[in-house]
């Protein structure tokens, strides 16, 4: 099986056979990760570029580390050490590299729809790892795979999506996502994080965390998008962890074994406190770890595409 489009830019655009076929696949690539020698020739002969207009640690470094387990040409670049810095186009700077032979662009960028601008532009293959608002397909992807790893299905559960769903790019691709594979989404947060329109996205949507995370299978949370607030949506950090910070008394809300997930990084404290992050059922350290085996297994599937 291949992938429709020669990109990978949103949850919204893929089927549910390929997000299913993505997940098989990176089954595949967990098992090559827990090897002491994590050295494959799949992506032999093949370059990726990361091209990150935002900071990351996650993303980018999985990214990274999971196309030299693959052994392919790995390079990077930032906003601040390129010829963007010079006024150089979005669109100059992905043909740019795509003139030197790069077959895979993985790009993060504060603008939404960005991937989707240079995925015209270009040969090579483009994955979004993150655009402004919009969607972190790969973020979803993790998530997907972690929840079956866990709780070995998707159908039929509950997911609770809470905290800063209106500046959240990681809820919008998992709501795409999971209403695809069979999960119910509640979303909870402040009325002032919450779209107005959010339930057209097939959602219930609650103006509290509790309603939301109520017999939850599984609570996702949320960090707070500091970066792209505007003023006074809030009132203070700490009254937002009064009123929703995920804490032991209100995880006691969702099921007994309920999953705890966070895409990262953590405002520890704020979106939820440290008791809770350190609980056995907390799977936001598997998260990160299946975040390398998942774009192993979109770096060799879009690699496979152009051979
Ligand atoms: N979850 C996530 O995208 O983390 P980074 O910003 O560290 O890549």
């Amino acid at each position: 099986m291949k992938l429709a489009g020669k990109d990978l830019l949103g949850m919204k655009e893929l089927s549910e056979e390929e997000i299913r076929y993505i997940l098989y696949q990176a089954e595949t690539m967990k098992y090559i990760l827990k090897q002491n020698a994590k050295k494959t020739p799949h992506l032999q002969g093949k370059t990726m570029v990361t091209l990150f207009y935002e900071n990351s640690t996650r993303t980018r470094m999985s990214f990274e580390l999971a196309s030299k387990y693959m052994s392919a040409n790995a390079a990077n670049i930032t906003a601040s050490g390129s010829s963007v810095n010079k006024g150089e186009t979005l669109i100059d700077t992905a043909k740019t590299l795509d003139d030197m032979g790069t077959d895979i662009i993985v790009i993060r960028h504060q603008m939404s729809g960005a991937p989707h601008l240079i995925a015209k532009h270009v040969k090579a293959s483009v994955i979004n790892a993150g655009d402004g608002m919009n969607e972190h397909p790969t973020q979803s992807l993790l998530d997907l795979f972690t929840i079956k790893e866990k709780l070995g299905r998707l159908e039929g559960l509950k997911v609770a999506i809470v905290g800063d769903i209106a500046h959240s790019r990681v809820a919008r691709s998992n709501i795409y996502a999971l209403n695809k594979l069979g999960s119910t989404v509640a979303v909870g947060g402040p009325s002032t994080l919450l779209p107005k329109d959010i339930e057209t996205m097939g959602v219930r949507a609650y103006k509290n965390v509790e309603e939301a995370i109520t017999d939850a299978d599984v609570v996702m949370c949320l960090r707070l998008q500091k970066e792209r607030q505007q003023s006074g949506l809030l009132p203070s950090m700490r009254e937002y962890a009064q009123f929703f910070g995920i804490n032991e008394k209100r995880l006691a809300l969702a099921k007994k074994d309920a999953l705890v997930m966070h895409p990262g990084p953590v405002n520890r404290g704020v979106e939820l406190c440290t008791e809770v992050m350190d609980l056995p059922r907390s799977v936001i350290d598997e998260q990160v770890t299946n975040g390398v085996a998942v774009r192993m297994a979109v770096l060799n599937i879009l690699a496979k595409r152009s051979n």
